[in-house]
């Protein structure tokens, strides 16, 4: 069954809901007959309720439900008159009530304009503040391909919740409403079952899943020490994260097509995998891995060519060791996942030869949307040349170490 809402309904209710919170009535039901009274009284000098030309009275202002004290960006001055002063701002500072409306109504469709309707989300920051909440987004995934416009408007959106020992940040199969960026907490992901499955240890972030694929909240998220969050609502998410990932679908949508590493996945999955990767350039002879080190990611080559060279002893026994070249990556083939594979260090040094421009896969987002990317991984060690044997002792150690 499909129900139409009457035009002009939903501001009617948020004015009479301003209207409540500001005067606090003892009696809602006296307090409602007085101002739809009084609302009768000035509209039918004005015009009637409902059509187009001639909208509904907002005698308040529209107010949007979300958890804290907000305010309401009216960029382009439409709600706003010359001449009133700061008390009528108090419309805009609403705190949480229940009245938040179900967050995952509306299809995933990433191109549809709804979003840019919605007026930009501000929480004022002391800038004490921001500099926190800047220096816990540095590393965030998501944040890494908005352009500095776009990460101005999210810095400006997000606030600030300290959360309790034992506090469910997540439940389970709730609808998405916040994405959050820890600034300081450990807390544990838990299955259905409340079997932890993982940690964040006062770094990272999570909840974006169910706001970029309407889904219900896939974990449990638990704080485990008392600390602190900065969480981004889901609209002002899904008009800038979601669509910006869009726009890289549609980027690299025929790229990773030709990627042998994906050719097991399906389209959509392939789509999934464009929403965790971000891009990064390196100049020529720029070490883009070091042999030794530990790794959380893996590099496809984009453009350009990247060198794979690896330390060894000159003669057996000896204690000098020279960097020989081993391999050379081209567009589409990808390096950097064997000590992901192995658990082990970087089994080789990588530089880039001329510009090269790589698409970076961080494997723990790549995990939470595909699953162990392992499997995929391992099937390129098998091509791997001799050099490797050499490194491991012998394949069945490889397969060993990769097990
Ligand atoms: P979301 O589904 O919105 O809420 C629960 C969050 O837990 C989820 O987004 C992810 O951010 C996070 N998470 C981390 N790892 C996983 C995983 N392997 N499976 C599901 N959720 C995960
Ligand atoms: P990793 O060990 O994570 O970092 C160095 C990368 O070089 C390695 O993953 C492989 O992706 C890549 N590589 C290419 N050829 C070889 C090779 N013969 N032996 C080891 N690593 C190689």
């Amino acid at each position: 069954m499909s129900i139409e809402i009457p035009p002009g309904l939903t501001e009617l209710l948020q004015s009479f809901t301003v209207e409540v919170l500001r005067n606090q009535p003892r009696d809602l039901l006296d307090f409602a007959l007085q101002y739809f009274t009084q609302l009768r009284e000035s509209a039918s000098t004005e015009a009637p309720f409902g059509d187009e030309q001639n909208p509904a009275p907002r005698p308040g202002k529209a107010v949007n439900f979300i958890d804290e004290a907000m305010q309401i960006d009216s960029e382009n001055g439409e709600e706003e008159e010359e001449g009133e002063d700061d008390d009528d701002d108090e419309e805009f500072m609403v705190h949480s009530f229940d009245l938040c409306p179900a967050v995952c109504a509306e299809a995933f469709n990433p191109d549809e304009d709804e979003e840019e309707k919605e007026p930009c989300v501000s929480h004022p920051k002391s800038d004490e503040q921001r500099q926190r909440l800047q220096e816990a987004c540095r590393d965030i995934l998501l944040f890494k391909n908005l352009d500095p416009e776009e990460m101005s408007q999210v810095l400006d959106a997000m606030f600030e919740k300290i959360c309790v020992h034992g506090e469910h940040i997540i439940d389970q199969e709730d609808d998405g409403d916040n994405f959050y960026v820890i600034e300081r907490c450990v807390v544990v992901r838990a299955d259905g079952t409340e079997k932890l499955v993982g940690s964040y240890d006062n770094r990272g972030s999570f909840g974006e899943l169910a706001l970029m694929y309407n889904t219900p909240r896939a974990a449990t998220v638990i704080a485990t020490s008392p600390g602190a969050l900065w969480c981004l609502d889901r609209l002002t998410f899904r008009r800038i994260i979601v669509k910006n990932n869009a726009k890289k679908r549609r980027m690299y949508e025929s790229f990773m097509e030709t990627l042998p590493l994906l050719t097991s996945l399906e389209l959509s999955e392939r789509m999934k995998v464009v929403d965790v990767i971000s891009s990064k350039v390196f100049g020529d002879a720029q070490q883009i891995i070091a042999q030794g080190d530990s790794a959380d990611c893996f590099y496809i080559v984009e453009s350009g060519q990247v060198r794979i060279a690896m330390k060894r002893s000159r003669t057996k026994g000896d204690q000098e060791e020279e960097e020989v070249h081993i391999a050379t990556c081209s567009r589409g083939q990808y390096f950097g996942e064997l000590a992901l594979v192995t658990n082990r260090p970087r089994a080789a040094s990588a530089y880039a030869v001329g510009s090269v421009k790589c698409l970076v896969m961080d494997v723990k987002a790549f995990e939470r949307l595909l699953g162990p990317c392992m499997d995929i991984m391992k099937r390129n060690i098998a091509n791997y040349e001799e050099q490797l044997v050499t490194l491991f002792g012998s394949r069945a150690e490889i397969e060993h170490q990769s097990a």
